[in-house]
């Protein structure tokens, strides 16, 4: 074990509460494909403006659902990979000591086991309204019910006539206010953050490393590649989330 695990292992070891802020690399060996990775990352191939925001929707509509469905048949593929059980296994045996903030719209760190996850970007496999819903009291999120959409691509609400898209927070658009809220607590709390599998590049996420170090927690990034939160961590553990997560997570120690 190299010198800066052996001390990311003495702060998990010492941390009351952890904070772990994950993003596209998280699942990379589950076979999601990342956003920003140079060859294989979704934003080297697709526009975001054209996939990623509201004005993209309104001008190809069915570009985008169909984009998104397919997305949609990866993440039901995918399975959970070793980083995502290791997570779920430590707040097993820890229960209330690590809390899960995550950028990713996929579901593999709840079919891992995990609980409580704090997602700021929405859910992929979430249908919402494109508008507001006038003929009935919105639900929370704008969230349109399956069983309503009449077939189409995309699909309209058979209720209201909204047309349905993913429930994913696109570029321009805000974050859920109880989720961030939440996350904000969770990394102004910690004493430990780990930042896996993010390149940092999309606020207010990022800004949460930035907070929980400005509340006096240790910063640990684990990421292969060099990230722009480099600067903000105390150690950087240069390796895959399926590798390193299950050795930094493993039993014991814990003080
Ligand atoms: P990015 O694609 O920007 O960054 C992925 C990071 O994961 C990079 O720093 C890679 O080096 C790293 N990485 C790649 N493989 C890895 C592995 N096996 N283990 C650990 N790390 C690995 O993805 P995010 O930072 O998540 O927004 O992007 C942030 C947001 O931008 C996303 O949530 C998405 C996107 O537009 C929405 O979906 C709303």
């Amino acid at each position: 074990m190299s010198q800066t695990e052996q001390q990311a292992r003495d702060w998990l070891a010492q941390a009351r509460s952890i904070c772990v802020l994950t993003g596209a690399g998280m699942s990379a060996e589950s076979g999601i494909p990342t956003f920003r990775d140079a060859l294989t990352g979704l934003w080297s191939r697709f526009d975001p403006m054209q996939l990623a925001c509201e004005d993209g929707f309104r001008a190809d509509p069915q570009l985008v659902w169909d984009w998104y469905a397919s997305r949609r048949e990866g993440v039901r593929a995918a399975q959970p990979n070793a980083g995502h059980l290791a997570l779920a296994e430590f707040q097993r045996r820890h229960p209330g000591r690590l809390a899960i903030v995550t950028q990713n719209v996929d579901d593999l760190h709840q079919r891992a086991g995990s609980e409580g996850v704090i997602r700021l970007h929405g859910d992929i496999l979430e249908d919402r309204w494109f508008g507001p819903c006038r003929r009935h009291v919105a639900r929370a999120g704008n969230v349109c019910d399956p069983a309503w959409a009449e077939p189409g691509s995309p699909p309209r609400c058979g209720e209201c006539g909204n047309l349905v898209r993913p429930g994913v927070v696109w570029f321009g658009e805000m974050l859920p206010v109880a989720a961030l809220e939440a996350a904000e607590r969770a990394a102004r709390g910690c004493d430990l953050m780990l930042v896996v599998g993010t390149s940092g590049a999309v606020y207010p996420a990022a800004g949460l490393a930035h907070t929980a170090r400005r509340a006096g927690a240790r910063v640990v990034v684990l990421n292969p590649q060099a990230s722009e939160l480099d600067d903000v961590a105390h150690a950087c553990l240069r390796g895959t989330a399926a590798v390193q997560l299950p050795k930094l997570l493993q039993a014991p120690p814990l003080h």
